[in-house]
C-alpha cells in the first residue's frame, strides 16, 4: 500500500500517510494511536476489526462515520484505489472506484497478515481460532478450497438440521455422501497445506530458534484409525441423542510442537510469541511461493515479551519477506534496522499521526 487516507477512525481525526514499500516503524505512548493505525490498515483489507466485533465502535466518537482510503500495488505493477467507509449499521466499498461485490475480490488483490496478542490464539484458543486461520489461507492459495467448503458446510447444516428434528435416520444418512465428498477434498488440501507449512515454519524457526525442531500435527476431525464414513457410522447413536454430527473437518484441528511438546503447554510466552511469529512469517513464505499476491504484514507490539535479540531475529525476518511491513513498539531506541535499508518511522501522539524525517 503506498498511500493511506484515514479520516474519523477511532482516536485519529485525519491522516494522510505515504509508506515505504518496506518497513513502515511506529511508534509512540500508551494510548497515542498505533494500534489504531494498524486496525484502519487491516479494516481496509479484511473490513472487519481484529479487536472488535462491532464496526460502530471505530467510529470516532462523536463522529457520524469513518472513511479510509488507500492505494494499493498490484502484481501487475497498477495501483488500485480502495475506500471503505462506514456509517452506524452500514459499510461501504469502492474497489478501483467501483462498488465492492465480494469481499474475496478484496482479500485476494490485499492480504493483510496480522500479528498482535490475539493471534496468539493460534496457541491458546479454541480449535475454531486456527481453523479459522487455516480456511483464511486455502482459500487464497486454492480456488477449488472454497467450492468444497461451501458444500461441505451445506451437507452439514442439512445433516444437524434432520438431527435436531429427530427425522427417521435415512434423512439423516441421506447427507453423508456429499458430506464425504466434500470432506475428502477438505481433508486432502488442509494435510497438504499444513505439511508444507509445517516445513516452511520450522525453516523460520531454525533462525528464530535455533537448536529445537519444530512440526505441525494435524487433527482431520474424526479419530485417525477411522475412514470418515466409519466415524459416521460409529457416532451416529451419539449424533442422534445430541442433535448434532460430531465427526468432520468441522472438528479439525492442528498442534504446534516443539521438540515434541506443544509449545502453548511448554515454551515461555516469549519462546510462543516467537513461535507464531515464525508460523506467520513461514505462512507469508509459502503464500509468496504459491504466487499469491503480496500484501502487508502487520506486527503490533514487537517488543511485548521479545527481548532485543528476538526482535532483531523478528525483524531480520520479516525483511526476508520482501513485503510491506508495519510495526509498531513504543520505544524504538533499541531496533536494530540494519536489515531494512528501506524504512520509513512514524510518531503517533494523541491520534496525530505524523513521519519522521531522518
Ligand atoms: N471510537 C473511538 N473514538 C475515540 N477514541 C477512541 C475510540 N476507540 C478507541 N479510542 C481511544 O483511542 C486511543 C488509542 O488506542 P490505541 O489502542 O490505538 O493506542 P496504542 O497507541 O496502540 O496504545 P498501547 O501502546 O497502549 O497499545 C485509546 O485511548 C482509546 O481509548
Ligand atoms: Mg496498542
Amino acid at each position: 500500500m503506498q498511500r493511506l487516507d484515514i479520516g474519523q477512525f477511532r482516536n485519529i481525526e485525519t491522516a494522510r500517510l505515504t509508506f515505504s514499500p518496506g518497513l513502515n516503524l511506529i511508534t509512540g505512548p500508551n494510548a497515542a494511536g498505533k494500534t489504531s493505525l494498524l486496525e484502519a490498515v487491516y479494516c481496509l483489507g479484511r473490513v472487519r476489526s481484529f479487536r472488535t466485533a462491532q464496526p460502530d465502535q471505530l467510529i470516532r466518537q462523536g463522529q457520524s462515520a469513518f472513511r479510509i482510503v488507500g492505494r494499493v500495488g498490484l502484481p501487475d505493477g497498477r495501483v488500485i484505489p480502495v475506500g471503505i467507509e462506514r456509517r452506524p449499521g452500514n459499510y461501504d466499498i469502492h474497489l478501483e472506484g467501483r462498488p465492492l461485490r465480494r469481499l474475496s475480490d478484496l482479500a485476494g488483490r490485499f492480504p493483510v497478515h496480522l500479528m498482535t496478542g490475539d493471534t496468539a490464539n493460534i496457541l491458546n484458543g479454541g480449535p475454531r481460532y486456527r481453523r479459522q486461520s487455516l480456511d483464511w489461507a486455502l482459500f487464497h492459495v486454492e480456488h477449488s478450497y472454497r467450492n468444497a467448503w461451501q458444500r461441505y458446510a451445506r451437507a452439514l447444516r442439512q445433516r444437524n438440521a434432520a438431527l435436531k428434528e429427530h427425522t427417521p435416520v435415512a434423512q439423516v444418512t441421506v447427507w453423508d455422501s456429499e458430506l464425504v465428498a466434500a470432506a475428502a477434498l477438505l481433508d486432502h488440501l488442509r494435510r497438504d497445506y499444513l505439511d508444507e507449512l509445517s516445513r516452511h515454519v520450522a525453516r523460520e524457526l531454525a533462525v528464530l530458534l535455533p537448536g529445537k525442531e519444530f512440526v505441525v500435527r494435524y487433527q482431520p476431525g474424526w479419530a485417525r484409525d477411522l475412514s470418515l464414513p466409519e466415524a459416521l457410522e460409529k457416532s451416529l447413536e451419539k449424533d442422534r441423542v445430541r442433535g448434532y454430527t460430531h465427526a468432520g473437518p468441522h472438528r479439525a484441528d492442528y498442534s504446534l510442537l516443539l521438540d515434541d511438546r506443544p509449545v502453548q503447554a511448554h515454551y515461555s510466552r516469549g519462546q510462543q510469541k516467537t513461535v507464531i511469529v515464525g508460523f506467520l512469517l513461514g505462512q507469508v513464505k509459502l503464500q509468496h511461493a504459491l504466487e499469491v499476491p503480496r500484501g502487508v504484514f502487520l506486527l503490533d507490539d514487537l517488543a511485548s515479551e521479545l527481548d532485543v535479540e528476538h526482535q532483531a531475529r523478528v525483524l531480520a525476518g520479516l525483511a526476508e519477506l520482501e513485503t510491506q511491513v508495519f510495526v509498531t513498539a513504543i520505544d524504538s531506541r533499541a531496533l536494530d534496522l540494519a536489515a531494512w535499508p528501506v524504512h520509513k518511522r512514524f510518531h503517533v501522539e494523541h491520534g496525530d499521526i505524523r513521519e519522521v524525517v531522518q
